[in-house]
């Protein structure tokens, strides 16, 4: 079976709509034709701060999310990053074939230091995507399911690979993105034009997973629109009707096209309201859930325990390769 892996930030107290529909819930249908593997990635939540206290609650708390909306450890390896120490192992080797120049062209590196200030960024923001390439080739991955957002952070991994393979051997299988189109960028409701973004969107323009769906039907109510009035998929004209189309979509599991026929003669104030029960409905029992998963912290690190046992049998044969290709002396 093919592979595939992707990560998670454990950075808040539950992913949002844009994490689940661009990139989640296609984790959750991998699993029956890929030998997946999925990771939080804890290492990259350390690059511009934190609470400890807050990392280890979030980290539990998005693995939690993750066995909610349907990863089963049965069919899929689910592990917390830093329990594999070939990530940051790997990841070393990476760095000194990456240039300073084109680790300095990443654009998330970019807009992420600009808001930080350029000299209270960190130098693991800058590694950053480098770190990501080595979770993605430890793997062997052919497949990497992500939102458009990780586009860029992705070509670099191609390139680091197809570069080591090229000096010192064929070692790494070089992984394609699995962007789904249609759900590749979720936008923020106050400012349909930007996607929606747990370190850029302010709290009214994110749905969260794990927030009261009064708040989000709220949210949805004072969604940015255009002052027309008719329902149409027009990305250009109508960005922000255009999002919650494709949000209701993705639920509900309909087609834009069923929707527009649906919502024809009726009004923005139909489409919110209807839009928001599709979201209660499809958040509550993720909810309970999550709160089961989180009932039983022991229970939760166990099964994550497991996960990066099965992950470090393959990212530790890797790495094996790596370092003996690299010219490293191996111990006897
Ligand atoms: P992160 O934690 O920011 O986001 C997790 C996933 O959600 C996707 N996403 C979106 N998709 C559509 N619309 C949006 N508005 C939206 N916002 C976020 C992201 O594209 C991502 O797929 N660098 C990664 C984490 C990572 C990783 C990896 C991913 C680390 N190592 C290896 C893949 C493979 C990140 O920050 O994702």
């Amino acid at each position: 079976r093919p592979r595939v892996l992707s990560g998670i930030q454990p950075t808040a107290d539950s992913f949002h709509l844009g994490n689940y529909l661009g990139a989640v819930r296609y984790w959750v249908t991998l699993q029956d034709t890929h030998d997946a593997f999925y990771c939080v990635v804890d290492l990259h939540a350390i690059t511009a701060g934190h609470d400890p206290r807050v990392l280890r609650r979030r980290t539990r708390i998005a693995a939690a999310q993750l066995l909610a909306v349907g990863l089963d450890p049965e069919r899929c390896t689910l592990f917390v990053q830093s329990q594999v120490p070939e990530h940051p192992q790997l990841a070393w080797v990476l760095s000194c074939l990456t240039g300073f120049g084109e680790a300095s062209r990443m654009t998330q590196f970019k807009d992420k230091s600009t808001r930080q200030g350029a000299d209270r960024a960190s130098v693991g923001l800058f590694t950053y995507p480098i770190l990501q390439a080595a979770d993605i080739l430890l793997y062997q991955a052919d497949a990497v399911p992500v939102g458009e957002d990780q586009r860029q952070h992705l070509e670099l991994t191609r390139d680091l690979a197809q570069r080591f393979n090229g000096l010192f051997g064929r070692t790494f299988t070089v992984p394609a993105p699995h962007i789904v189109k249609d759900t590749a960028k979720i936008t923020d409701l106050q400012d349909p034009t930007a996607k929606m973004s747990k370190s850029a969107s302010s709290p009214a323009g994110i749905i969260d997973l794990l927030e009261d769906p009064a708040r989000s039907a709220k949210k949805i109510r004072s969604a940015v629109t255009d002052t027309g009035r008719e329902i149409i998929f027009d990305q250009a004209n109508k960005p922000g009707i255009a999002n919650l189309l494709t949000i209701y979509s993705a639920l509900a599991d309909r087609t834009v096209d069923d929707l527009v026929e649906t919502y024809a003669g009726k009004g923005y104030g139909d489409l919110k309201k209807d839009l928001a029960e599709v979201v209660r409905e499809f958040v509550g029992p993720v909810q309970e859930r999550t709160r089961t998963y989180l009932d039983d912290p022991a229970q939760l690190d166990k099964l994550l325990t497991i996960g990066a046992e099965k992950a470090r049998a393959v990212a530790a044969a890797t790495l094996r390769t790596t370092y003996d290709r690299v010219g490293f002396v191996a111990p006897r």
